[in-house]
Parts: structure tokens; C-alpha cells; sequence
């Protein structure tokens, strides 16, 4: 009788501890909301006509093409690498990905495209949200 309170006492703490770890686990390897949400603030000049600016803190660049504006994550969607903005696209320094200045994959490995974000112009500038 004891021997059977013994294993349930332990099957009890294996129990609960192996639930605590996958709780710990899931918090460290879950992405963290509203970490990138950040705004930016500029000015519609400090962008450059059909050229790109480069937040390299925030791993995003803010382009302007044919009038229109819009931002593109820097984050490479192969394996996270901060991607280079150039005068011929985008190209990804770890393994060779390239994007199109749309962030369209023009060449693997990535399979994804870019991450792209809402560009709001406002009396105050030109605002990058993030989230
Ligand atoms: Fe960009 Fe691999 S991380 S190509």
C-alpha cells in the first residue's frame, strides 16, 4: 500500500514538474507580441525619390518607387539574417537570398517573401507601423 503512494506521490511530481518546463519552454520560444511594434517618424523628404532609407536598428527600410511608399521588414525569411538593401534589389548576405525592391523572392533559399508594412502620411510625416 505504501509502495502504491510512493509511485503516485512521484508520478504526481513528474507530472507537475514536465508540465512547468513545457510552460517555461513555450514562454522562451513563443515570439514576443508587440515587441517590434514600434513607429517610426520622418519626414516624406528624408526618403529618397525610387530610393530606399535604412532603419538598420528596427531591420526595416522605407522605400519609395514610382510615387508610392511602403516599408519592407529586413528580416530575411529563410532564417532571419538582416537582409542589404541595393541599388539592384535586396540581397540577403548569409546564404544568398534576393528580393525584388517589392520583397518578392527572386532567388531562394528564402521561399517567402518579405514581411511588408503600412506607410501613413500625416502633417507630422510619414508614420511606420510596425505590429
Ligand atoms: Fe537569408 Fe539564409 S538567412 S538566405
Amino acid at each position: 500500500m505504501e509502495s502504491i503512494g510512493k509511485s503516485r506521490r512521484h508520478f504526481l511530481t513528474t507530472l507537475v514538474s514536465g508540465i512547468a518546463g513545457l510552460l517555461l519552454l513555450r514562454r522562451y520560444l513563443s515570439p514576443q507580441p508587440g515587441k517590434r511594434a514600434v513607429k517610426l517618424t520622418l519626414a516624406k523628404a528624408d526618403i529618397p525619390a525610387e530610393g530606399a532609407l535604412v532603419y538598420r536598428q528596427a531591420r526595416i527600410a522605407v522605400i519609395r518607387e514610382k510615387g508610392e511608399l511602403y516599408a519592407l521588414d529586413l528580416v530575411c525569411t529563410h532564417l532571419g539574417c538582416t537582409v542589404s538593401v541595393t541599388p539592384a534589389g535586396l540581397v540577403c548576405p548569409c546564404h544568398g537570398s534576393r528580393f525584388d525592391r517589392q520583397g518578392m523572392v527572386n532567388k531562394g533559399p528564402a521561399d517567402r517573401p518579405l514581411k511588408r508594412y503600412g506607410v501613413e502620411v500625416s502633417d507630422d510625416g510619414i508614420i511606420v507601423l510596425l505590429a
